[in-house]
């Protein structure tokens, strides 16, 4: 089955859209398979964004990212990264269309809420940074019969 790693960033946690965030993903017929909330530590931002790392936005992303504690998660599902990163929307909120999470929560490309993984690749690079196997929990859910032909 596909994963993803998503993380609600500083301004979600702060503005309250951590459950709601949740819900949807849990709606959608998603399985979180690990989460946590956490102060993201500077080599694990380093490692997070390594391919913005030398782009002019980086002080301030890194700034944001670290201003607060975030809640990040490991979920799971048919075809989840690309999913999600519909469900999530375009990097500027601006931009991003009414009923994805960007679109409906956010204003700013400099507080855009949520992180999702792009591609199976990097979601799989982004999980083994932020979490070790042992907090991936393996589970059925009573649902899934009903989610999956
Ligand atoms: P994310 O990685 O956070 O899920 O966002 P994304 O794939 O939609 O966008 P990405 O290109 O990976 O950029 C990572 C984050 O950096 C900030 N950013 N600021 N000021 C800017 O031009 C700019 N560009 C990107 C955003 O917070 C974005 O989510
Ligand atoms: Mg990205």
């Amino acid at each position: 089955m596909d994963r993803t790693f998503l993380m609600v960033k500083p301004d979600g946690v702060q503005r309250g859209l951590v459950g709601e965030i949740i819900a949807k993903f849990e709606k959608k017929g998603f399985k979180m398979i690990a989460g946590k909330f956490e102060m993201l530590p500077e080599d694990r931002v380093f490692e997070h964004y390594a391919e913005h790392v030398e782009k002019p936005f980086f002080p301030g992303l890194k700034a944001y990212i670290t201003s607060g504690p975030c809640f990040l998660m490991v979920w799971e599902g048919k075809e989840i990264v690309a999913v999600s990163r519909a469900m999530i929307g375009a990097t500027n909120p601006a931009e991003a269309a009414p009923g994805t999470i960007r679109g409906d929560y956010a204003l700013e490309i400099g507080m855009n809420i949520i992180h999702g993984s792009d591609s199976n690749e990097t979601a799989g690079r982004e999980i083994a940074i932020h979490f070790s196997k042992e907090e991936l929990i393996d589970y059925t859910r009573i649902d899934e019969q009903f989610l999956y032909e």
